[in-house]
């Protein structure tokens, strides 16, 4: 299959899909998002692919967020169906999927970003990585499970203190908050990725599967989160800060929030 914005290569029982719109830092528009929950469903189907790596192309961001240019004059109501659709299309798709997703964070991870490694099964970073949830610095907040999934990551202090702040944390940082399980040097990060891939690429995969949706099944009481933040989400894109926060961003200046 032939993708956009996305690229899928397939070596000894591991593949590897890589958001591949470098020129804007990898952020997540629609198009993408369908692409990925697309390659990551038939990947999923395919027989011979024993564990998946996920990453983004280039050197300097996984995936620097959701795209702002694509969203900012977005009502209420579109802003809700974004998440809303996102969530179901790619993020939950992810955390759901039978086969083993692994998120090599390999520069900034910011937003969208940080919110699609948190949706992988587990995540290893490059030292150089950058990640963080800057939603509150655009008028908005994370809306692809961010507020959900990164409070079961490092714990509800800790990720107060990120969404609130919405500040960016280094590498040796998300390693000792838990959010990674490993760093390595940028070049080694791949490398390293396939042998743990290859490690699960070993396993039965009916009995990888069983534990996914084991371990998932132990949060599922969040399920109410999730629609929470949708709801408030939309409801970020009906406020004059959120206007300005977005314009700010695309105009290449700091925010002057009016705080409605
Ligand atoms: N959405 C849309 N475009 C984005 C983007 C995003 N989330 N993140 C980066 N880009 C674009 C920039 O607009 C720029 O495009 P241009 O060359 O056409 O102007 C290009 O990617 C390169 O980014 P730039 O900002 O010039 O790189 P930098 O090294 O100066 O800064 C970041 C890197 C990651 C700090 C900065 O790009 C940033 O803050 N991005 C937004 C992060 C964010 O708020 N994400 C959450 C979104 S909900």
């Amino acid at each position: 299959m032939k993708y956009h914005s996305v690229s899928v290569t397939i070596e000894d029982k591991v593949a590897l899909v890589l958001v591949d719109r470098p020129e804007k830092l990898n952020a997540l528009n629609k198009g993408t998002i369908k692409e990925l929950g697309e390659a990551l469903g038939v990947l999923e189907k395919d027989r011979k692919v024993r564990a998946i790596i996920l990453s983004g192309a280039g050197t300097k961001a996984f995936v620097a967020g959701a795209d702002i240019a694509e969203f900012s004059e977005y009502t209420e109501s579109e802003g809700r169906a974004l998440a809303a659709d996102g969530q179901r299309q790619l993020f939950d798709k992810i955390e759901a999927l039978k086969t083993p997703v692994i998120a090599a964070v390999n520069g900034f991870a910011l937003g969208g970003g940080l919110e699609l490694a948190m949706a992988c099964h587990f995540r290893v970073a490059s030292t150089n990585a950058k990640m963080g949830l800057p939603e509150v610095s655009l008028g908005v907040i994370p809306g692809y499970g961010g507020t959900q999934r990164l409070p079961m990551l490092v714990g509800r202090g800790r990720a107060m203190e990120m969404i609130l702040t919405g500040g960016m944390i280094k590498a040796e940082k998300a390693l000792e908050y838990g959010l990674v399980n490993h760093i390595t040097a940028q070049e080694e990060l791949l490398e390293f990725c396939r042998t743990l891939a290859g490690q699960v690429a070993k396993n039965s995969p009916a009995a990888i599967s069983s534990a996914i949706k084991a371990v998932n099944a132990g949060f599922s009481s969040s399920k109410p989160g999730f629609e929470a933040e949708i709801d408030a989400f939309g409801d970020c894109f009906g406020t004059a800060d959120f206007k300005e926060g977005t314009r700010a961003f695309l105009e290449k200046r700091a925010p002057d929030f009016p705080g409605a």
